[in-house]
């Protein structure tokens, strides 16, 4: 009688409290925090022919008229779907420009990056710089940024997207802000950029912005570095990652970007992070093991590993090697001191 008495007035002071906008912290219960990180965020693998189909089909009922870009997002089955987005962090989508088709110039908070999956001769334009894609090539859109993309060749271009998208959204910090123009005047190439970056950094010379890495470049560094079985990390096989070359630091604030290697039969070894990271299958065929499931991958398909979960990967070729493009929020998690990795 007395505990009842007790229960309803515990009710009795949520009820009145809740009118006032307080909350005691007792209606957590006994068990408090975990003991672990723990994500909503589920390993997942989204298939090449899927997102592929879709963005053709897109090409056929989508215009640039009337929708800012064409781009299929991929999401997270453990996540809100409303928002549309694969991971808590960070965004994937991949996007798709017709020929002689322009995607307005406009510029947002979070910030973008461009993995190019397809196609060549398009151009990205950053802040007057012109980018011309090719497959494999990097480029980066930091955060307010003016970009728009140009498709002059003949062929259809494809490429990933990625954003921090979902971070900056729990931050409340979106906005976005169109150009004035529908293409942004193009001052300078992204070549002459290049160019000039080793000698503007060997004499202490500020820089203009740096966004965009060949992958011509990246390629040549991945395979020098797989001249020496010492640079092969236990995790991720031969591993390269995209340093911003002003900063030294991550490749943007809050993406770190890679490309790996996995030679054939390959097999790396168990370990899990607070990091959460988003991979696309450049080249080859392999699986990852992610907790107690097992993802089949081939050239083409995304997957995610969530934060905390046990992962290894394995090139499923005895032949050839097998090159992955990864995105980790590992920046975000290094700067608030909340990164932790273990074997
Ligand atoms: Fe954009
Ligand atoms: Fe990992």
């Amino acid at each position: 009688m007395k505990q009842a008495a007790s229960a309803d007035s515990v009710a009795l002071l949520d009820r009145d409290m809740a009118e006032k906008n307080l909350s005691g912290y007792w209606r957590l219960g006994m068990e408090g925090l975990p003991s672990e990180p723990m994500t909503s965020v589920e390993p997942c693998l989204w298939k090449w022919g899927d997102v592929h189909e879709s963005l053709q089909r897109a090409g056929e009922v989508i215009s640039l008229e009337n929708s800012e870009r064409r781009v299929v997002r991929l999401v997270n089955p453990g996540l809100d779907h409303k928002r549309a987005f694969a991971t808590h962090t960070i965004q994937i989508s991949f996007q798709y420009v017709k020929p002689g088709e322009n995607a307005r110039a406009h510029r947002h908070t979070p910030a973008a990056l461009r993995f190019v999956v397809q196609g060549k001769g398009a151009y990205t334009t950053v802040n007057g710089q012109q980018c011309v894609m090719e497959s494999g090539d990097l480029i980066l859109t930091p955060k307010l940024t003016w970009h728009d993309h140009s498709n002059d060749s003949k062929e259809p271009m494809l490429w990933l997207d990625g954003l921090d998208f979902p971070l900056v959204t729990a931050l409340h910090q979106v906005m976005q802000e169109r150009y004035s123009e529908r293409r942004q005047a193009i001052e300078k190439s992204s070549e002459e950029v290049m160019n000039q970056l080793g000698s503007s950094i060997r004499h202490g010379l500020p820089l203009a912005d740096f966004f965009h890495y060949k992958w011509r470049d990246t390629e040549s560094a991945l395979r020098a570095l797989t001249n020496s079985s010492a640079a092969r990390d236990r995790f991720d096989g031969f591993l390269l990652e995209y340093r911003n070359p002003l900063t030294k630091g991550p490749t943007m604030t809050t993406i770190q970007c890679a490309v790996q290697l996995l030679p054939a039969n390959d097999e790396t070894e168990t370990h899990r992070h607070t990091s959460t990271v988003i991979y696309h299958v450049f080249r080859g065929k392999g699986a990852t093991q992610i907790g107690e499931r097992r993802f089949d991958w081939e050239q083409g398909d995304s997957f995610v590993v969530p934060l905390w979960y046990d992962h290894r990967h394995l090139n499923r070729s005895s032949s050839d090697e097998a090159i992955l493009f990864s995105m980790s929020d590992a920046p975000v998690l290094k700067a608030l001191e909340l990164y932790r990795e273990e074997s």
